[in-house]
């Protein structure tokens, strides 16, 4: 299995989403010792910030792009290579003002694109070209939004991540969501962190004990 690995969040050492992404991998590879891992650190390798060049290059054919605006396409056309040579996903990051991090959403600006991650059909239907990968976000939340909690509708990440995603083919994703893990006593919070760890420790068994189906490329 091929898994590509992506942590968002712009702490290092101290942050509980890389910590548990880790977690997450370790369980991976002790069930599956031949794992091979595709690590992106979007801290350290933040995606560029949009420009009206790729805006105007990304909804123009291939054959009539300049090569200014293939130049500016070039990390996105890296990025979504990533993503459709793995079989398995793996996205952490924390809830940054209910949604995702910046550099999380820099990133998926890269990655969905015309022709490469989502396909036009000639019947006028959008079709993802991700179906078939295992994809896991994995979010690690400050406060408990589960339902029932005085913040559950505030949500906002859950719901972009889904639409986001869905969009380019990945329509059953699981989501583990580590909650709370900051504005809490430190009781809650070593609650929260077992519980993560006991539902990622459940996907790592069943992500083992199924092959990724055979990575769709092309609009199925
Ligand atoms: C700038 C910023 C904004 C945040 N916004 C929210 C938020 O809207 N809701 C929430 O529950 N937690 C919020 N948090 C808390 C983080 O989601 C929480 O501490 C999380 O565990 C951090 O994960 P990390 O250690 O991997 O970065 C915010 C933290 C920061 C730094």
């Amino acid at each position: 299995m091929k898994l590509l690995h992506v942590d968002a969040s712009p702490k290092q050492a101290s942050s509980s989403s890389r910590t548990l992404s880790r977690f997450f991998v370790d369980q991976l590879r002790a069930y599956s010792p031949s794992l091979s891992v595709d690590y992106l650190d979007l801290a350290a390798e933040a995606p560029p910030a949009m420009t009206e060049i790729f805006a105007r290059a990304t909804y123009t054919s291939p054959e009539e792009r300049t090569p200014q605006m293939r130049a500016e396409l070039a990390v996105s056309d890296a990025l979504c290579a990533r993503l459709l040579s793995a079989d398995a996903l793996l996205f952490a990051m924390p809830m940054h003002n209910w949604t995702m991090p910046a550099a999380f959403k820099a990133f998926v600006d890269m990655i969905v694109r015309g022709g490469l991650t989502y396909v036009a059909t000639d019947d006028g239907r959008y079709v993802g070209t991700l179906g078939g990968r295992k994809t896991l976000f994995l979010t690690t939340r400050g406060v408990d939004l589960r339902p029932g909690t005085p913040f559950a509708a505030m949500d906002a990440l859950t719901p972009a991540l889904r639409a986001a995603f869905g969009f380019i083919g990945v329509t059953d994703p699981v989501f583990v969501d580590a909650q709370p893990m900051q504005f809490a006593h430190e009781v809650e919070r070593a609650a929260a962190m077992r519980r993560a760890k006991a539902e990622l420790s459940l996907h790592a068994k069943a992500w083992s004990e199924t092959e990724p189906r055979a990575a769709l490329s092309r609009a199925g």
